[in-house]
């Protein structure tokens, strides 16, 4: 149950995460949707643009606007292409008592970084600094009202990594292999979906954008900095992440110390869980047991020095909407895990 009611606006909410932000928001019983943008779609109801949310009594109700319309709300989810916040960025902080974006805009702080993989945004420089924000791994809540919530790629690769490093058990040198749904990609995504049905390919082998992202949050998070090989491949499938990641322990650790740190890492972590003593291939993360849920699954195996992780999440839901509602669960005294699914839809 909640005590308050949170007027919310979801920004971009024709797309494949505003929609899924509408869908777990509808049945929050802290928060009144309050106002929903896009663009192409201002005017439209919501229902046509998201049928799988029509047969919800209160969407029958619900169009979309364009962003000029919004009123003061407690919180905006911006859920825009990355690029196009910045820009509107002074209306919505305006009118917003919170802004939590899921775009990948204000993650970075080097500057170089940032031109390179957001040039946009090294254009519009926001007002006020915005926190980077993981609710297992962050130690503390961000104090500003703008928060970045980190990339999904980029998440499903922290939660792998975080024990090994705050633990300095492995050696610098990871190589991480990410695998991605084509939602990942968004709904203006350019692929014809022809062409993604029964392939999977390789999607970017160096210099993706949440690789620095990656080595700026490991650091921030354990002190450590490390060599990273990151690539990422499509799958065919509409969600999910499934990310492998190879180290070789330090002198010395054995892989008992591996099983603890890992353990210990996510004690009393709802959304992120470790699966114990993994041998056979379906005791691993997998995506069929996180797809529809807000929990990200984890696994270690050690033979012979050599390490290999396993992390696998939904990448609309612990990647994105259901990351971004557990965070405005904790900044607003809510129940970290109030209105956030723990089981997956299956088969
Ligand atoms: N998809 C994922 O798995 C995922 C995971 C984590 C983070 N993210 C991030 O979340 C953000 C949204 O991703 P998405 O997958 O939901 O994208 P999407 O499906 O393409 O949706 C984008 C939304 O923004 C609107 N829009 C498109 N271009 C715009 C523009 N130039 N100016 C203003 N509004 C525009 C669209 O509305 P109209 O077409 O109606 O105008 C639509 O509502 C991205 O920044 C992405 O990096 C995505």
């Amino acid at each position: 149950m909640a005590d308050h009611t949170l007027r919310v606006a979801v920004i971009g909410a024709s797309g494949y995460t505003g929609g899924e932000v509408i869908r777990l928001l509808l049945e929050h019983p802290g928060v009144e949707l309050a106002f929903l943008s896009a663009e192409r779609s201002a005017g439209v109801p919501v229902g046509v643009v998201h049928p799988w949310l029509r047969n919800h009594p209160a969407v029958a109700k619900l169009k979309f606007r364009p962003l000029a319309e919004l009123r003061d709300v407690d919180v905006a989810f911006s859920c825009l292409p990355t690029g196009a916040l910045p820009q509107r960025l002074p209306l919505v902080a305006d009118r917003a008592g919170r802004v939590l974006n899921l775009a990948g805009d204000f993650r970075l702080r080097d500057p170089k970084e940032v031109e390179r993989h957001y040039p946009k945004t090294a254009q519009h420089p926001p007002s006020e600094e915005f926190s980077y924000f993981v609710p297992e791994l962050s130690g503390s809540l961000p104090e500003g009202r703008f928060v970045s919530l980190p990339g999904c790629m980029a998440v499903a690769t922290l939660y792998g990594l975080y024990p090994l490093f705050a633990g300095n058990l492995a050696s610098d040198r990871v190589i991480v292999d990410a695998k991605t749904g084509s939602t990942g990609g968004g709904r203006g995504g350019s692929e014809p979906p022809a062409e993604r049905a029964g392939n999977f390919r390789v999607h970017k082998l160096h210099g993706h954008r949440h690789t620095p992202e990656i080595h700026q949050a490991l650091g921030e998070f354990t002190g450590a900095s490390m060599d990273l090989q990151f690539s990422t491949h499509s799958l065919d499938v509409p969600r999910g992440i499934l990310v492998t990641a190879y180290s070789r322990l330090r002198e010395g650790v054995e892989s008992l110390d591996v099983k603890r740190a890992y353990a210990k890492a996510y004690v009393g972590k709802p959304f992120v869980r470790v699966r114990p003593a993994p041998k056979a291939p379906q005791d691993f993360p997998m995506l069929k047991a996180v797809v529809g849920s807000n929990v990200a699954e984890v696994a270690v195996s050690v033979k012979d020095g050599e390490c290999v992780t396993v992390a696998a999440l939904d990448n609309l839901i612990k990647g994105a909407a259901g990351q971004a509602i557990q965070a405005m669960n904790l900044l607003s005294g809510f129940d970290e895990a109030l209105g956030l699914p723990r089981t997956a839809v299956s088969p």
